[in-house]
């Protein structure tokens, strides 16, 4: 198997240089893409494909459930490069319906370790219950529930100290929310994006 994924990758890195001769060269010397997307672990959810971004145009942060936690230093360190050294002008945090990081949030299940990551799903079902509680279908649920947890971590991520510093020195950076449907392989905008601190203070 192990085998195959080799020779795919001579394939893939013949077929980029035939296309572009530098492609390897001009990607070693710098990388400088303008988004930081942060998004699910998911394998079916492959940010660079579902954009149609080459290799050096997509800063990549992915975990279970697009989670963007204000204590995480994976995320933060991820963020801070991206923001400070990169100067990304757009970060686009991107759930996908049908996620099994926000099902297993909510499913009462013990799984162990992954139950305190996911909690801060938990917490944004709770804090919606009610809207939450009157959507009679469970997928339908799980899905707006997706939704609501993408929101969440836009503003965290606008919240965050990296992001705040860089509007007050007038570095232009817009948070976006997507949500990614795995049926059609087509990404929703859930307009939310935030680009001032004005607009944080807005949603509250
Ligand atoms: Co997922």
């Amino acid at each position: 198997m192990l085998d195959q994924l080799k020779a795919n990758n001579r394939a893939w890195a013949k077929r980029m240089v035939s296309a572009d001769g530098d492609f390897f060269k001009r990607l070693e010397r710098q990388q400088a893409p303008s988004y930081l997307w942060i998004g699910c672990s998911d394998s079916r959810v492959p940010a660079n494909e579902i954009v149609g971004l080459d290799p050096g145009e997509l800063f990549v942060h992915r975990n279970v459930g697009n989670l963007a936690p204000p204590q995480d230093a994976n995320y933060l360190s991820v963020l801070q490069f991206a923001i400070d050294v990169l100067k990304v002008q757009h970060v686009m945090v991107v759930g996908h319906y049908g996620c099994g990081g926000v099902s297993a949030a909510v499913d009462g299940k013990r799984r162990g370790l992954v139950d305190h990551w996911l909690h801060p799903i938990r917490e944004v079902g709770h804090t919606h219950r009610h809207e939450l509680d009157a959507i009679p279908e469970q997928r339908a649920r799980l899905d707006r529930l997706c939704e609501l947890n993408v929101l969440r971590q836009v503003r965290n991520v606008a919240s965050d100290v990296f992001v705040q510093d860089a509007w007050a020195r007038g570095q232009a950076i817009q948070v976006h929310g997507w949500v990614y449907s795995l049926s059609n392989g087509l990404v929703k905008d859930l307009n939310t994006t935030i680009g001032r601190p004005e607009e944080l203070e807005r949603l509250g």
